[in-house]
C-alpha cells in the first residue's frame, strides 16, 4: 500500500510517499522560515496562504520522485492536528479532495504521533517498547511507548516547551528566527564555564519539566551584561552555551531516569529540538556507557516533515475513511486521547 503524506500544521509545507512494503519513497519539503523571519515568528495567515502555495507542487514532485501516477496512490494522510487552524486546513482539504476525485481512503494523523514515530523511518528501527522523548517547539514531553497508539505521558512539561524556550532565549540574545539552530550555532563559538544558569526541575523527583525560570534567568543575565552598545558577541556566545547546556542537561537528565523508572532501555528522540547536536552527543555518550539503546530520526526527519505523516498514516491504514469525505481539524488535540489502531472493519 502506497500512503501519500501532507503536513502543513505550521510553518513547513511537507509531502511523501511512503509504501508498506518498500519504505519511504520519496519526500519534499518547503520551508517558510525565510517568509517568516522578518516578523520574529510565524504569523498565521502568511502560513496559510504560502501552503496553498506550495501544496501541489510538492505533490507533483514527489510524485514524480517515486515515479508513480497519482492513481497509484492507495490512500491519503494528513496532519489533522494539533496546529495553527488555517494552516491545518490547507493540508486536510487537500487530502479530501484527493481522496474524492480518486475514491481513496483519507486519514487524518495527529502531528505529535507522527513525530514519535518518525524514529522508524530509520534503519536500524527501533522496536516496542520505548520511552519517548518529544522535543519540539510546542512540546516538551516523556512518552511510554508501548506500540502504535499505545501511549502513556510520564513527564511533561509545565510552562514553556524546549523548543519554545530555545526560541525565546535566542530572541534575548539577538538571533534570528527559528531561535533553536542559530543559539546552537553561536554556542558553538561560547566557552564553557564561564556564565551560569539553572537546571530547572533537576530534582523534582518526578519527570516533568520546566523551561520558563531559565528563560528568566537569560534576561537577567543579559540585562546585567549589556554595556550601551548591548551584549558583547563573546559573552552572547558563552551564554548560548550555558543555556544549551542547561536544557540538555535536564533532557537528559529526565529521559535517563524514564527509563529506570519504567525500566524501558530503549529510548528514542523526536521532534525539533531532536536536531540538536549537543543533546544528540550526550544522549549517544550515555547509550555507549551503559547500553541502552537510543535512536533519533535521521535530521531532516527531526523537523516538521511530510514523510512522518505518511509512516503514522501507514501505520493507521485500517482507520482511513472513505465512505464520506467530510472532514474537520483538530488544532488542540492531546496526544494521550490516542487509542490503538482499529482494524479494518
Ligand atoms: O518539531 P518542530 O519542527 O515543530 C513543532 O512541531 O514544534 O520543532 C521546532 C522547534 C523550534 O522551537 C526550533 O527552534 C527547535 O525545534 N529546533 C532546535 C534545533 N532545530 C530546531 N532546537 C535546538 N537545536 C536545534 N538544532
Ligand atoms: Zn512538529
Amino acid at each position: 500500500m502506497r500512503v501519500l503524506g501532507i503536513e502543513t500544521s505550521c510553518d513547513e509545507t511537507g509531502l511523501a510517499v511512503y509504501d508498506t512494503e518498500r519504505g519511504l519513497l520519496a519526500h519534499a519539503l518547503h520551508s517558510q522560515m525565510a517568509m517568516h523571519e522578518a516578523y520574529g515568528g510565524v504569523v498565521p495567515e502568511l502560513a496559510s496562504r504560502d501552503h496553498v502555495r506550495r501544496v501541489v507542487p510538492l505533490t507533483q514532485r514527489v510524485l514524480a520522485e517515486a515515479g508513480l501516477e497519482l492513481s497509484a496512490i492507495d490512500a491519503i494522510a494528513f496532519t489533522r492536528g494539533p496546529g495553527l487552524a488555517g494552516a491545518l486546513l490547507v493540508g486536510a482539504s487537500v487530502a479530501h479532495a484527493l481522496g474524492y476525485a480518486l475514491g481513496k481512503p483519507v486519514i487524518g494523523v495527529h502531528h505529535m504521533e507522527g513525530h514519535l514515530l518518525s524514529p522508524l523511518l530509520a534503519k536500524p528501527a527501533p522496536s516496542f517498547p520505548f520511552i519517548a522523548l518529544l522535543v519540539s517547539g510546542g512540546h516538551s514531553q516523556l512518552i511510554e511507548v508501548a506500540g502504535v497508539g499505545r501511549y502513556r505521558v510520564i513527564g511533561d512539561t509545565q510552562d514553556d516547551a524546549a523548543g519554545e524556550a530555545f526560541d525565546k532565549a535566542a530572541k534575548l540574545l539577538g538571533l534570528p528566527y527559528p531561535g533553536g539552530p542559530s543559539l546552537a550555532k553561536l554556542a558553538e563559538h561560547g566557552r564553557d564555564g564561564t556564565a551560569s544558569l539553572p537546571r530547572p526541575m533537576r530534582d523534582s523527583g518526578n519527570l516533568d519539566m520546566s523551561f520558563s525560570g531559565l528563560k528568566t534567568a537569560v534576561l537577567t543575565l543579559v540585562r546585567r551584561e549589556s554595556g550601551p552598545d548591548g551584549l558583547d558577541p563573546q559573552r552572547a556566545a558563552d551564554i548560548a552555551r550555558e543555556f544549551q547546556h542547561a536544557v540538555v542537561d535536564v533532557l537528559v537528565e529526565k529521559a535517563v531516569a524514564a527509563m529506570i523508572d519504567t525500566g524501558v532501555r530503549t529510548l528514542v528522540v523526536a521532534g525539533g529540538v531532536g536536531a540538536n547536536r549537543e543533546l544528540r552527543a550526550r544522549m549517544q555518550a550515555h547509550a555507549a556507557q551503559t547500553g541502552v539503546a537510543v535512536y533519533f530520526p535521521d535530521l531532516e526527519f527531526c523537523t516538521d516533515n511530510g514523510a512522518m505523516i505518511a509512516l503514522a498514516g501507514a501505520l493507521r491504514l485500517g482507520e482511513a475513511r472513505s465512505a464520506d469525505y467530510r472532514f474537520d481539524v483538530r488544532p488542540r488535540w492531546d496526544l494521550a486521547s490516542l487509542t490503538a489502531p482499529a482494524s479494518r472493519a
